[in-house]
């Protein structure tokens, strides 16, 4: 019984799992790979307006990619950015700099 009540638990988290905005999803990829190197994702997604976002996330993120593949200071990001996962994540990552560009009026909050 036990077994039961458990399974429809955990079907529970991970259908609310699916259900969340992809800007949540965004904005937790930040914080688990971007964070070491850049402090605040709002002042990065404050770094370019959202059309400029939109340009660089295109192509599962190759803008962004690409700055940071022809940096040595951002050396160990590659492997993040040469990376599938980040290909998967990138367009959580554009929908969390869209939704807190320059120009798009939008304060995260603090959490
Ligand atoms: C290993 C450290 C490192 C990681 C991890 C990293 N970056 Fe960077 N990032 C850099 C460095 C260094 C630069 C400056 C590149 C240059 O101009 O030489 C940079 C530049 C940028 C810029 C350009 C804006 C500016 O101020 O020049 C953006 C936007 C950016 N990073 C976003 C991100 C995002 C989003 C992630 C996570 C997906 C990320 N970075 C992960 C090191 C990192």
């Amino acid at each position: 019984m036990k077994k039961v009540v458990f399974s429809v638990l955990i079907t529970a988290l991970l259908t609310g799992a699916v259900g969340e905005a992809a800007v949540y999803k965004g904005q937790r990829e930040f914080h688990k790979q971007c964070k070491a190197c850049h402090d605040d994702g709002q002042d990065i997604a404050f770094t370019y307006k959202r059309r400029t976002w939109k340009k660089m996330m295109k192509d599962n993120g190759a803008g962004l990619a690409e700055l940071h593949l022809n940096s040595e200071k951002a050396k160990k990001s590659w492997k993040y950015f040469k990376s599938k996962k980040y290909q998967k994540n990138s367009k959580h990552l554009k929908d969390f700099m869209v939704e807190y560009a320059k120009d798009s009026g939008n304060v995260p909050a603090c959490n």
